[in-house]
């Protein structure tokens, strides 16, 4: 029961894929509303986002800003169906683009966004190294990578979590400045709200 629960986190599909969806809705708002505040959008600004869920994120994004381009990856084909139904307007109106893929495989253009973000997908990355050098090619000059992760602590406890990754805050930023990102800071807030600058 709690290693399917856990599976249904890191990719939901079927029924129980829509339950956990439902509860992904209510309890990461909170996450999403400091996250999108961090991102520090400007008019113009490309955003991507890296396992959208529900669609929840994106929509606020899109809902809150006239011309910022909001992108985003899922491979979860459920979530990539609840996102687009909810987004659906913003996407008729050419502002939301959602794609259903890997982000570990998929085919990004260099420098190409100036927001990057992500709320609660990191402990499914087993080489935080590979993803974040790619997430820094991805991005413009002086761009922003906003990451929202569970402390590792928290999740050792809870019993879906068996098969997360559970990287202590040093290690995060660590790997983020390996990867060539300038200035990397943190703060705790329920959960760590990290800020890496290209
Ligand atoms: C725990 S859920 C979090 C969803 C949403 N960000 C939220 O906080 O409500 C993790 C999401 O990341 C997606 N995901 C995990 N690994 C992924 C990958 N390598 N590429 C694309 N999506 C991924 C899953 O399908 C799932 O929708």
């Amino acid at each position: 029961m709690f290693r399917a629960l856990g599976e249904q986190l890191r990719k939901p599909s079927g029924t129980f894929g829509k339950i956990v969806a439902k509860m992904m809705d209510t309890r990461n708002r909170e996450y999403y509303e400091k996250i999108i505040s961090d991102l520090e959008l400007k008019s113009g600004d490309n955003v991507y986002e890296i396992g959208y869920g529900p669609g929840w994120g994106i929509g606020l994004i899109a809902d809150s800003t006239f011309d910022c381009s909001i992108s985003g990856i899922d491979f979860s084909e459920l979530m990539y169906s609840e996102a687009t139904k909810r987004n659906q307007l913003f996407i008729d109106e050419g502002r939301v683009n959602l794609t259903y893929g890997d982000f570990l495989t998929a085919s990004i253009d260099p420098e190409t966004y100036d927001k990057v973000f992500c709320v609660n997908v990191i402990y499914f990355w087993s080489d935080l190294n590979r993803v974040f050098k790619k997430i820094y090619a991805m991005m413009n000059k002086e761009g922003l990578f906003c990451i929202f992760m569970t402390p590792d602590k928290v999740i050792a406890h809870l019993k879906f979590t068996e098969e997360f990754f559970k990287y202590p805050i040093k290690q995060v930023e660590s790997e983020l400045k390996k990867a060539g990102f300038n200035s990397v800071e943190h703060k705790l807030d329920k959960g760590y709200y990290i800020k890496a600058r290209k």
